[in-house]
């Protein structure tokens, strides 16, 4: 029954692609989703450069499956010594010396895996943290413009779940695929080596065992799929119906009713799923278990007339069924193992996807803002957002230094939109804005946005304490300044830079502590 077990585990540690939820947000719907396409092929050498960092740990991984693949062999061609010779013979001690090898190799074996684990779990995830970490940083470095026009659920979605999705791949199948073949491949020499004709049986036998177990395991794949998107769409409405912003407008729309049909239905749904799941499971364990009795009982049959007419051992044929384990078994996981690369590389394709689109441009070669006086300036500024809005046509201005300016006008008028145009936030198409005479188009982007100080309208305070909150934007910023800025914002009574309590989150205060932030 040991190649029962691993079937199933490997069956069970099948990961799946994280579909883009089908689901109809209600409140970030607002303008068209700009989603990356799918539709390279796959990038072999870029896939090949996440390993490549890691090359020496992979080469003791294939030395340690190719001994323990080696090491396995040696219980089953001992079991025929055994039964052949030594149990015969009536010699006892070599019946002693037999089995304290068996013992030996299966220690060591087991030592041996352990190691290649250890080293296993190191590439992968290695491999993943550079990714995620790559991913992130590159999330950071996209233009606001792709946060405003992608549903943040799934953005989230592809840093977090399409990452661990592939994990199992990078740290699991490709290994077990090694392992697999390593001991097919092994398996094979030595059964051809002792008998040509049970092993050609052995091969005949192979696909009535393996046959059945692909379109099982693919239905398996279907409902798990399709467990997996119903989580993803409650996931989302977790998301949306959770967050402050949700929960206010669903009150006060009194939308409970809606939602507790719309969370009922989906988990129902997934119910359902699930219960399918779990039967497939079962029909999948009993064809297994059928088969782990049938394979073997050919070769005995075989076998025992071989044995009868043509002169070949028990022993031999003993060792032939213990031996069929180790070729049956990972062929079948072989089988199944295609689904699991086909959906991990079509994530790889979205993870890269992500990775490729373009970053905010940020010339490091462009001079940095020199902001002496401060003088701001709008001239005959039009900007269209991406999708296609017009948000302003031809506005000028003039904001001398140090006067304080503001901008008035209905919901709409687009004021925010002014205010992003300057730190670059989006680039205007028609007409030119200054900073004491620089174009804010032609100097460095940090530069520009160090010499800006931005309180939004909805303001955000990060989950840390209430100094790492305020030098958020100035980490070099000393005590003495901090406490220098709480007071211009006249919240120094309640600023205490020490305090390692999280900030209050009411709003009045939260805009200070930004505003404090921002000087
Ligand atoms: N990311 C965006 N993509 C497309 N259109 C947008 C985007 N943000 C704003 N708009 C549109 O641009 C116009 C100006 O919006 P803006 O947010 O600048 O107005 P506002 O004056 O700040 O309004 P409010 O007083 O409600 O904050 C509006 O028609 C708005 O619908
Ligand atoms: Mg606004």
């Amino acid at each position: 029954m040991n190649g029962c077990s691993f079937r199933v585990a490997v069956f069970s540690g099948l990961k799946m692609f994280s579909g883009v939820p089908p689901v109809h947000l209600m409140w970030s719907n607002m303008f068209d989703p700009k989603r990356p396409k799918v539709q390279k092929a796959v990038d072999w050498k870029r896939l090949g450069r996440l390993f490549l960092p890691y090359w020496k740990q992979e080469a003791i991984v294939i030395s340690c499956i190719t001994l323990v693949a080696l090491l396995g062999l040696l219980p089953p061609m001992l079991t025929m010594n055994l039964i052949d010779k030594a149990i015969p013979s009536g010699n006892f001690q070599s019946v002693l010396i037999i089995v304290g090898i068996m013992a030996l190799s299966a220690v060591g074996s087991a030592a041996i895996s352990a190691l290649q684990g250890y080293m296993n779990s190191f590439v992968g995830e290695s491999i993943m943290r550079d990714l995620r970490l790559q991913l992130m940083t590159h999330m950071h470095k996209m233009p606001l413009d792709f946060f405003t026009s992608t549903k943040t659920g799934e953005v989230i979605n592809r840093v977090t779940n399409d990452v661990d999705s592939i994990d199992g791949l990078v740290s699991g199948t490709l290994v077990m695929i090694l392992i697999n073949i390593a001991v097919i491949i092994t398996t094979l020499i030595t059964i051809f080596f002792l008998d040509w004709r049970l092993s050609l049986m052995s091969l005949a036998v192979l696909p009535i065992m393996v046959g059945p177990l692909w379109p099982v395991g693919r239905r398996m794949y279907e409902i798990r799929k399709a467990t997996r998107e119903k989580r993803d769409e409650m996931q989302a409405i977790g998301q949306e119906t959770l967050s402050v912003s949700g929960i206010v407008l669903l009150k006060s729309f009194n939308r409970e009713t809606f939602e507790y049909d719309r969370y009922n239905k989906l988990g129902t749904e997934l119910m359902k799923s699930e219960i399918k799941l779990a039967m497939v499971g079962r029909w999948f364990m009993a064809l297994i278990s059928a088969m782990v009795t049938l394979g073997p009982a050919c070769i005995w049959l075989y076998g025992g007339w071989l044995c009868i007419h043509s002169g070949i051992t028990v022993g031999m044929v003993v060792t032939f069924v213990s031996l069929l384990g180790r070729l049956y078994t990972p062929v079948a996981s072989l089988a199944g193992v295609q689904i699991q690369i086909m959906s991990a590389l079509a994530v790889f394709e979205r993870i890269f996807d992500y990775l490729d689109m373009e970053e905010e441009k940020d010339d490091a070669n462009s001079p940095k803002l020199k902001a002496d006086a401060g003088e701001i300036r709008f001239d005959h500024v039009s900007f269209a957002y991406p999708n296609g809005r017009q948000a302003i046509v031809d506005v000028s201005f003039r904001v001398k230094p140090g006067q304080m300016a503001a901008l008035v006008g209905p919901s709409g008028a687009g004021k925010t939109t002014i205010s992003m145009l300057l730190p670059r936030f989006y680039v205007q198409q028609e007409g030119t804005i200054t900073i004491d005479g620089q174009d804010v188009r032609e100097v460095g982007l940090s530069s520009l946005r160090e010499n800006i100080g931005i309180v939004t309208q909805e303001t955000y305070l990060f989950h840390d304490t209430i100094f790492n909150n305020l030098v958020y934007a100035r980490p070099t910023a000393t005590r003495e300044e901090v406490i220098a800025a709480c007071k211009a914002a006249n919240i120094n009574s309640l600023c205490d830079p020490d305090s390692t309590t999280r900030p209050s989150s009411t709003t009045k205060m939260r805009s200070a502590w930004t505003i404090v932030e921002s000087l």
